[in-house]
Formats: C-alpha cells, structure tokens, sequence
C-alpha cells in the first residue's frame, strides 16, 4: 500500500527517535519516497547522516540550510506528501499542532499539508496521562489526524507504564491499514475477464483471435489500485498483472464460463473484459488432423455467453460491466448488449477508430450507463482507459 507514496516522516525530540531509523528503512523497503524533517531537538537525539542515508534524500532540520544556502519551500514540502507521519510526537510538538504554533519546519510543513497526518506518540507515562496532553490529544484527532497509540513498558526513565512509540512494524502495518480503508474501493471484491479464448480443434491447432488482454489487465490492476480484491480470470496472454490481483488463468470460454460461475457469486463487480469465442468445433480431435487432398469442413457449435448467464444471476447490489466490440451500427448494438445481458455499462469499442480494440496500447472508447445516457471519450493508452471506466464504476457504487 505504501509503494509510490510520498511519505514525510517528522522526527521530534525524544529518546524513541533511534526508532525513526528503523522506521525508514521499513518504509524505504515498501517502495515509498521518504522525506525526513527533523526537529531541532530532533536533532540532538539522531543525526541527519543516518536518516539521509537511509531515506536516500536530504534531512530537512530547519527553513535555511546556512552551509547550502539551501531554504527548505514548505509549502511545497507539505503539497508533495502524500501522507505525514510524526513518529516519535513529544509532547511539545503535540501541544503545537493542537495550537497552531508554526515555530519550526516541521511544524511549518503541518499546517500547510492537505494529506492525511498521523502520529506517534512517545513521553513518560505521567506526561502522556497529563490532562494537557489528553486534550491536545482529543484536539488533534478533532482536526481529522490520527494518532497510533503508544504501548506499555519500560520507559527511558526507568518507569514501567503506557508512553512507548509504537513500534515501527507497527505502525507500518497501522499505515498500511489505514489507506487500504481509505481507498474507494475496499473491501468491494472484483472479477475481470481479460484475452481471448483458445477452442482446440486438435492437440496442436485452435480456433482464437487478436485480443491481447492489455485492455483487461490494466482494468484489473486500476481496480485493485483502488483498493477492491481483485480476481481476473484470464485467457491466454503474455500480459503480467499487478501482484495484489489474484490471477487465474483459463485457455478455453467452457473453462472461463466455470472459473467465472465460480468467482462471481461473492463479487460486488464484474468486468467482463474477455474477447471469449462465440463458437468452437463441435468436437475436438484426439490426433492431429492429417492434411488430405480434399477440403476440411470443421462443424462449429456455440459456446456459452459468459456474460449473458451472469446478466442473469446478478443480484440488485451487483454491478455487472460488459465490453461490446463492433464494426458497424455500433451504438445500437452496444445499446442492445446493454438491454439484453442485463448490464449497468457497456463499454463500446468501434473497430473503426483507428488505434482502439485488439493488440494496441491505446483505445478510443463510448460509456452507456443502463439510462442509456452516452459519455464518448478520446483516444488515450489503455492504463487511463481503465480510469476513465473505473471513474463510471465508482459513480454506481456511491
Ligand atoms: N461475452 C461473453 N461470452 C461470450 C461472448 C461474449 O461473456 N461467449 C462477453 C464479452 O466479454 C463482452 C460482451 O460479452 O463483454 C460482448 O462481447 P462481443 O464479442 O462484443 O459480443 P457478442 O455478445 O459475442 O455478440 P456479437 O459477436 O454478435 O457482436
């Protein structure tokens, strides 16, 4: 969850900011873009060496660097993360954040940051329970931060009792928690068809077509980016999908209908995305087909329409999203998939604009909701297509 975030983790005067270090390193390891502001008091208590290195940027400690002549914009500071964490929070800077005193950088970045802020408390047990920092407490949490809870133990003056920082592992698993719930998505479960479908004829030949699965792929890893668990159920493809979705991969539309009828009872959103064959032969050769001198005729019979079986199924707090791949009159007949598979958006590609359907990195694409009210999009890369028809998702959803 923390992989791409900017993180600013401030650092106070306390005993408990040998912690921070290992805070970094953890936070460094789970792919986020670490700042460190330290306090001055901070300062007396690690040194910036240590969490540069290990944040592999520059320790910010006060608004002008005298040595680089360097002044530290916090306004853009506070604009760049994406979440601040104050770990460990001494009971000075808590009572300034409940206050709206702005005497240093880190307190400086507080106020002008829009993200989320979350602190870790660390003191002695008597100056965590004073009524002051009780209320500074219940100030901070009024203002919408978060405070993660210290622990009981042995504290730096030798007294037993609650005021230790959480412990880094901690709070990195508290963060992780925390924006997973923040997300649009979470706890939705999800499935997506993605590529074509593979129908043998023999052990060595098969009846498919052009889908890539790109389209697919990147609709499941945006949904997943938005915090749903999702299961994409795919064709054959050489498509890699993000490691928080689950994957299972089919070769046939008999296999994908069974691996779909199995997933979608528990999804509250579908995407079929697939490019699943309307027909197979009728039946399929044990050994290779020899080449003879006349012609072969191959009998084909209809697979199952995946989609219009779950059309069926759906329950009212179900969201079901189809695909409809067309070269002519193409508005109607997406409309038509619409009424007919019981959907609430069809997503219409037209083989006609050129760089939209199979193979490309781009598509052009038109979104009817089930009042058959039209959004027509430009031509964009498949990875905003898939914004764009998460953005219509999530307007069900809400
Ligand atoms: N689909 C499906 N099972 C099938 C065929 C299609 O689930 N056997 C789904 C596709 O994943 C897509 C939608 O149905 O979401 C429309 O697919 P498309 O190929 O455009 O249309 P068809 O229903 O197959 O009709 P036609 O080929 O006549 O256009």
């Amino acid at each position: 969850m923390l992989k791409h975030k900017n993180i600013i983790l401030g650092v106070c005067g306390s005993i408990a900011a040998y912690k921070s270090a290992f805070l970094v390193r953890l936070l460094v390891k789970a792919g986020a873009n670490v700042k460190v502001i330290l306090t001055p008091d901070g300062a007396n208590f690690i040194t910036p060496l240590t969490l540069a290195t290990l944040s592999k940027n520059p320790v910010y400690t006060q608004y002008f660097e005298e040595e680089t002549g360097v002044w530290s914009n916090h306004v853009e500071l506070g604009l760049w993360a994406d979440l601040i964490i104050i770990a460990p929070i001494s009971a000075n800077t808590l009572a300034k954040l409940a206050t709206g005193i702005c005497d240093n950088l880190l307190t400086a970045v507080y106020l002008s940051a829009k993200c989320p802020v979350y602190v870790a408390p660390a003191m002695d047990l008597d100056m965590w329970k004073h009524e002051s920092t009780q209320a500074n407490i219940a100030k901070i949490n009024s203002y919408g931060n978060t405070v993660i809870a210290p622990g009981s133990g042995e504290l730096a003056s030798g007294l037993y009792g609650e005021g230790r920082m959480a412990e880094p592992e901690e709070i990195i698993s508290f963060l992780d928690e925390a924006i997973k719930k923040s997300m649009p998505l979470y706890g939705k479960k999800v499935m997506v068809t993605a590529g074509p479908t593979y129908e043998a004829i023999d052990p060595v030949r098969f009846i498919g077509n052009h889908s890539s699965g790109k389209m697919g792929f990147a609709l499941a890893d945006e949904l997943a980016r938005l915090g749903a668990d999702v299961t994409l159920i795919a064709g054959p493809t050489a498509q890699k999908c993000d490691q928080n979705v689950i994957r299972k991969d089919v070769v046939s539309a008999q296999q994908m209908f069974e691996a779909c009828s199995s997933v979608f009872p528990e999804t509250d959103i579908t995407v079929m995305c697939a490019a699943v064959a309307d027909y197979r032969p009728k039946t399929v050769a044990t050994n290779k087909i020899k080449k003879q001198d006349s012609n072969l005729v191959l009998e084909l019979e209809k697979t199952v329409d995946i989609l219009a079986n779950l059309g069926q199924a759906k329950k009212a707090n179900q969201i079901l999203v189809g695909f409809a791949l067309e070269t002519n009159d193409e508005e109607n007949y997406a409309k038509g998939k619409l009424e007919k598979k019981n959907l609430d958006l069809v997503i219409l590609n037209s083989l006609n604009d050129k760089g939209a359907g199979f193979k490309s990195d781009t598509n052009k694409i038109t979104i009817f909701n089930r009042a058959l009210e039209r959004t027509v999009f430009e031509m964009k890369s498949k990875t905003d297509v898939a914004k764009d028809i998460c953005s219509a998702i999530l307007k069900i959803v809400k």
